[in-house]
């Protein structure tokens, strides 16, 4: 008699690589025809980085690009994570305005060689550089009868030219970043608020939730596009990722616990519950009355089930209380300090940041409950306090990062072969340090440390522990 051997592994065909965006990236901002996006001046503009720098160059990936793709083979990952720059194929954006062949042949090229190594390309449509002419000629986001069609266009641009190639398809990276720093909190571009000092224009009570709604409207009308014309042919898989940390209760009181309920539905509910469920939270419809847009029957029935996956990406913890004014929380306030006045983690570079593994595992247990769909987990990591201040050397042994995804992985594999919840992928971010947004370049996400000056790759002990995990753990087959 023979027993079948249980695995204590993660099963053969799990995915797992690194990840990027292109704006974080790429720089040649100006080269073979790419057109502005919303974050080229915005990043230029005083203040808007916490170092006064832009992407104009970011690590240089455009012109590396054989480089990085070398290094990733060298890691010996499978697959990598990485964005189009809408501006770069079609540069004005709009669904009139030409398609830019150069822009085409880069990532063309760039998917043949990535294959040539043997490494599988995941591919979001956007992370958030929106061309700036759709910003200025209509408001960009906020429209949502032109911002839908010229995203559709787009898409459809792209499954033409690489959907013989590519198989993973995300539509859109973090709605409610878009939505909430872009057009609410005004800290990412195009830096719409209705904080005056920040914004000429913008009001943060109306607009994000119209532009989450219209986000969601065009993520869907792509992936229906991609099911009615590419699917059959292409046989590809496509979905949204979906920014949200675990949403912990302050103490056992009812307000807490329904607090950090009220979190997650503002921070996940908000686009998952749409996408995957059919409607919006009760909660967010109580709290914003009106202002909640809504969607007619025929949108729901084209956003209801638009997503073939569930696009995770995630990285804290938030200790929840009730109380406080800001919507874009849920009306809640969040904390690291226990009530016994420990702290929840290790704290990162980055204040919304600590290190809280067992939240990881929470919140897959979470999204498997309520959303019954094979998670990808397309984004976790940690940014390492100080680090852009560190001599190289001392940069690279990144131990707090290392503690980071010692613990991450654990829960990833205790929540796969204990719980039982169907994780399918898991992309450490970031493959490099790069553009960190409205930080610059002082928060540094890297598994691989990137020298500005000389634009010299050298991989932190993170990559190579986290090279070695996975090779020990996902079953040989
Ligand atoms: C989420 C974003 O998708 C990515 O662009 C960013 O760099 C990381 N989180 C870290 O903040």
């Amino acid at each position: 008699m023979t027993s079948a051997k249980v695995s204590n592994k993660l099963p053969k065909d799990f995915i797992w690589g690194f990840a990027t965006a292109s704006f974080q990236i790429e720089g040649s901002t100006n080269v073979d025809g790419r057109g502005k996006s919303i974050w080229d001046d915005f990043s230029k503009q005083p203040e808007k980085t916490k170092d006064g720098r832009d992407g104009d160059v970011a690590t240089d990936s455009y012109r590396l690009w054989k480089e990085d793709i070398a290094l990733l083979a060298q890691y010996g990952v499978k697959y990598y994570r990485f964005s189009l720059s809408w501006s770069r194929i079609i540069p004005l954006g709009g669904r009139n305005d030409p398609v830019n062949p150069k822009g085409v042949a880069f990532y063309s090229n760039f998917i043949d060689a990535l294959l040539e190594h043997g490494i599988i390309p995941f591919v979001t449509l956007y992370h958030w550089d929106l061309p700036q002419a759709l910003h200025d000629r209509y408001g960009g986001w906020l429209n949502k009868d032109e911002i839908v069609q010229d995203y559709v266009r787009y898409a459809q641009v792209c499954f033409r030219a690489f959907g013989d190639r590519v198989k993973h398809w995300l539509t859109v990276n973090e709605p409610w970043c878009v939505s909430i720093l872009g057009y609410g909190r005004g800290v990412f571009a195009p830096g719409r608020s209705s904080d005056r000092e920040r914004s000429p224009e913008g009001d943060s009570s109306t607009e994000p939730w119209l532009v989450g709604h219209n986000v969601i409207l065009s993520h869907a009308h792509a992936v229906r596009l991609y099911r009615e014309e590419f699917k059959a042919a292409q046989g590809g898989q496509i979905g949204i990722t979906l920014n949200g940390d675990w949403a912990m209760p302050y103490d056992n009181s009812p307000q807490n616990v329904e607090a950090a309920q009220h979190a997650l539905d503002v921070a996940i509910g908000w686009f998952a519950d749409p996408i995957y469920l059919g409607h919006y939270p009760d909660y967010m419809k109580q709290m914003l009355q009106e202002r909640l847009p809504e969607f007619t029957p025929e949108e729901l029935k084209v956003v209801k089930g638009s997503s073939d996956f569930y696009g995770m990406n995630t990285y804290t913890t938030n200790l929840c209380r009730d109380g406080g004014d800001d919507e874009f929380q849920g009306l809640v306030e969040y904390t690291f300090i226990r009530p016994d006045g420990t702290q929840l983690g290790t704290q990162a570079h980055c204040a919304w940041l600590q290190d809280y593994p067992q939240g990881f595992r929470d919140l897959l247990n979470y999204i498997w409950k309520r959303y019954k769909l094979p998670i990808y987990v397309t984004e976790n990591g940690f940014a390492v306090k100080d680090e852009h201040s560190k001599p190289i050397e001392e940069a690279l042994q990144d131990s707090d990062r290392v503690n980071y995804f010692k613990g991450t992985t654990a829960s990833l594999k205790a929540a796969v072969l204990e719980d039982g919840v169907d994780v399918r992928a898991y992309f450490p971010w970031s493959f490099l340090d790069n553009f960190e947004w409205a930080d610059g370049y002082i928060t540094r996400f890297g598994v691989t440390y990137v020298d500005y000056e000389t634009q010299q790759r050298y991989p932190k002990e993170s990559a190579k522990f986290l090279v070695k995990w996975f090779g020990d753990n996902i079953d040989a087959g």
